[in-house]
């Protein structure tokens, strides 16, 4: 091989198929070659689903929109583990995280909170619902040099920014044995509460965001750890332990979310 050939590979894939959240799925087997190492996951997707819209099959339905990481949008169980084996989103990962030959087990998240839309993509609008219950402030921030006017102590503002990195994929949810949502909720509290401008409804954000998740589909939160190890954001556990400390005090003060 000269330096200017590429390596490219062949792989199998075992991808789950489901028509809509009413119908049992399936896994199907499909074959890719000439992959290119250079290729993101998702292009080698779009590849595969080329080949089936030409041969007038269904293509494979999965999630995905900036493709920067951004977004929170992609997101698949990729030999079990939740966006597969870097951590990062599915839409960072690349093909030579792979080797030529490699048989491959594609499915969607796995959690009661999020159903089935078809294929690979699920309905997370879970996560706009514990948003929508208290995820927010009322403070007046003003315009930036307003903000920046209020004194914030740099490790709460860096714990507090390193929390809004959240970008909702639901990794966590997919990788966590209780389906829990524990972490997601926890950094939407957390970067919020640190701040000064979060005070105000800090008691009644986290009692609504919690009783939010609980009323989704989502399992209790045991500590195991699964979800921040898949998280591509790294968000730590310990952004639960500020989650339960807040609780317990609102708790305690007998907080009563406001409406
Ligand atoms: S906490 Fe991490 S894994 Fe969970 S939704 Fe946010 S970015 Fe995704
Ligand atoms: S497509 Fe936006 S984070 Fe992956």
């Amino acid at each position: 091989m000269t330096s200017t050939e590429t390596r490219t590979m062949s792989l199998t894939l075992n991808i789950w198929r489901q028509r809509d959240r009413t119908k049992k799925g399936k896994m199907v087997t499909y074959h890719v070659t000439d992959v290119s190492p250079d290729m993101s996951f998702l292009e080698m997707l779009d590849v595969l689903n080329e080949k089936l819209i030409l041969e007038d099959d269904d293509p494979i339905a999965f999630d995905h929109d900036c493709r920067e990481g951004i977004c929170g949008s992609c997101g698949v169980m990729i030999d079990g583990i939740a966006h597969g084996p870097e951590q990062t989103a599915t839409c960072q990962l690349h093909m030579r995280s792979f080797k030529d030959g490699d048989v491959l087990d594609i499915e969607p998240w796995r959690s009661g909170g999020f159903p089935v839309v078809k294929d690979l993509a699920v309905d997370r609008s879970a996560f706009d619902r514990i948003i929508s219950a208290a995820g927010f402030i009322s403070a007046p921030t003003g315009t930036a040099p307003d903000a920046h006017a209020t004194p914030v102590p740099k490790n709460d503002s860096d714990a507090a920014f390193d929390a809004a990195t959240c970008i909702g994929c639901g990794a966590c949810v997919a990788a966590c044995p209780n389906g829990s949502a524990m972490l997601f909720t926890a950094a939407k509290v957390a970067h919020l509460g640190l701040m000064p401008q979060g005070q105000p409804e800090r008691d009644s954000r986290v009692l609504k965001m919690v009783a939010q998740q609980d009323a989704e589909d989502f399992g209790g939160c045991s500590n195991i750890g699964e979800c921040s190890a898949v998280c591509p954001k790294g968000i730590s556990m310990e952004t639960i332990s500020r989650l339960n400390h807040d609780l317990l005090g609102a708790l305690r003060a007998g907080a009563v979310p406001s409406s």
